[in-house]
């Protein structure tokens, strides 16, 4: 297919200018302040047990003091205890990214230390305890070459306002003789290493979880979506926006689609933690795909028909309306094979979700297991009407038939009225086709979410060309062993 199905589906020029534009996204996520306040509060939690794990190098010099002399002095086997990030905050830098300021923070440090002093040396432990730590991170957010999002440190500051220090033992004295000097070194080296430690955290922690959102999703045996980024995360000052390509494809041969997604607007709505902004476009490459790898062909039998339905799928059934029939084919088991002459095309609007369908449905006499007789071609159209909603992080939907139309393509057996075969055929439609279709619509569709996230409190909006889907995030945190 590819750039020849797209040209030939080029009739009108509204198609062919978005075709040469084609940077829309299909599928929009949208991370709201308090979505960002949610993921913040368990990045804390992550950052307060990383911090614990700066190692502090020893510190050793020489120190003069008057009427003393020159003393030298080691500080050894420093641990960081505790590291404690009470008050914290994470905004939205517009077009920059975000930016998480940590204010108050207090940690806990103990260690030992040694002094010599000409022929004098003695050795204890200390207690050490900073406070008012200031830090702000900047993060940058972008995509690889995969589409996977990126995340990164791209400043980082840490300020020590105050450091408590008790020295014990029979020369701790000392200490305090000269203690500033000390405790500014030891300050400028835990501003520094804080940084390393935010930044490789980041590294080691949120890249990975944050790479974990599937950019392309397997869902069935014929059928992917691609969720790839198509641009870095953008960052506005109501919300984190993260433009993705949106698109269902054929696993067989993905081919170009031969229509382009229109601009996606999501309503400023920010009550809930993320909001999915689904463009028919994207259901609609549901329905290429589908179509393209062959699924949409469905086959119903007299053993599919329910048990109180008393239409039996036999020539005897169909010959009161097809007199030939029953002359041609006396008491045969029929077949009947649909499928869709063309993608179904699906509109969504302020009132919801349609389609209009066409299908063919060619009716079969069996003749032998492999030798089918073809009876007639119809034509059916009718209007169906959808609800979505997300059910375990998919996006389910159910579907209802509205009013059918048949009309008569093709006869292998005279004429007829078909008008007659309405009622049969929409009880074939809706008692057999509908369930089946509806159970897989039931299963739905992954929506692109990163590693243990639950959606709940979910929402569905429709508006003009595009639905809304908005919820609330609940994080598993990894059991730990
Ligand atoms: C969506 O599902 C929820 C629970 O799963 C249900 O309460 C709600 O009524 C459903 N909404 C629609 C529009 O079907
Ligand atoms: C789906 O729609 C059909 C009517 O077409 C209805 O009978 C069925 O209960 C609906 N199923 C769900 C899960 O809403
Ligand atoms: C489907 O709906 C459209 C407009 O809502 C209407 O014009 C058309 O006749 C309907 N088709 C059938 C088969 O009912």
């Amino acid at each position: 297919m590819g750039a020849q199905s797209a040209a030939v589906a080029c009739g009108t020029l509204a198609l062919c200018l978005a075709l040469s534009a084609a940077t829309n996204p299909g599928f929009v996520v949208r991370i709201t302040q308090a979505g960002l306040d949610y993921a913040h509060q368990h990045g804390i939690a992550v950052l307060e047990k990383e911090l614990t794990k700066v190692k502090v190098p020893d510190i050793s010099g020489d120190f003069r003091i008057r009427h003393v002399g020159k003393v030298h002095y080691e500080l050894s086997r420093l641990d960081l205890r505790s590291f404690h990030l009470p008050y914290s905050r994470i905004s939205l830098l517009p077009s920059l990214g975000l930016q998480v300021s940590i204010s108050n923070a207090f940690a806990s440090v103990d260690g030992n230390w040694r002094v010599k002093l000409y022929f004098i040396r003695d050795h204890g432990s200390f207690d050490l305890r900073v406070e008012n730590v200031y830090i702000k991170i900047n993060l940058k957010l972008g995509k690889d070459s995969s589409g996977k999002p990126t995340i990164s440190t791209s400043d980082c500051s840490t300020h020590i306002s105050k450091v408590w220090v008790h020295f014990s033992g029979k020369l701790g004295w000392l200490y305090n003789l000269f203690y500033r000097a000390v405790e500014q070194r030891f300050r400028k080296i835990l501003e520094s290493k804080v940084c390393d430690m935010v930044a490789n955290s980041v590294h080691t922690e949120l890249q990975p979880y944050a790479q974990t959102l599937p950019v392309t999703s397997k869902i069935d045996d014929m059928v992917g979506i691609d969720y790839a980024l198509v641009a870095p995360p953008a960052a506005t000052a109501q919300s984190l926006d993260v433009d993705l390509k949106g698109e269902f494809y054929s696993l067989a041969h993905r081919s170009a689609v031969p229509f382009s997604p229109l601009p996606l607007a999501l309503p400023p709505d920010h009550d809930h933690m993320v909001y999915f902004g689904v463009s028919s476009y994207f259901l609609n490459t549901a329905s290429f795909a589908y179509h393209t790898a062959g699924a949409l062909v469905f086959e119903i039998t007299d053993s599919m028909i329910p048990k109180d339905v008393e239409f039996h799928l036999t020539t005897s059934t169909f010959s009161a309306f097809i007199p030939e029939l029953e002359k041609m084919y006396p008491n045969t088991p029929m077949k009947l094979r649909l499928s869709t002459p063309s993608p179904p095309f699906l509109s969504i609007t302020p009132e919801g979700l349609s389609l209009r369908p066409v299908v063919d449905i060619q009716a079969y006499a069996i003749l032998s297991s492999d030798h089918l007789a073809p009876l007639f071609l119809l034509s059916l159209t009718g209007n169906v009407s959808a609800v979505i909603n997300v059910s375990s992080g998919h996006i389910v939907g159910n579907l209802t038939m509205g009013r059918m139309k048949l009309s008569l393509k093709h006869s292998d057996v005279g004429t007829f009225q078909v008008r007659t075969l309405q009622s049969m055929m929409n009880i074939y439609t809706s008692s057999i086709l509908l369930p089946n279709l509806n159970e897989r619509l039931g299963q739905g569709f992954p929506l692109p979410l990163p590693d243990r996230i639950k959606l709940h409190n979910t929402i569905v909006r429709f508006q003009q060309d595009s639905l809304m889907l908005g919820a609330d995030v609940h994080y598993e945190p990894r059991a730990r062993s």
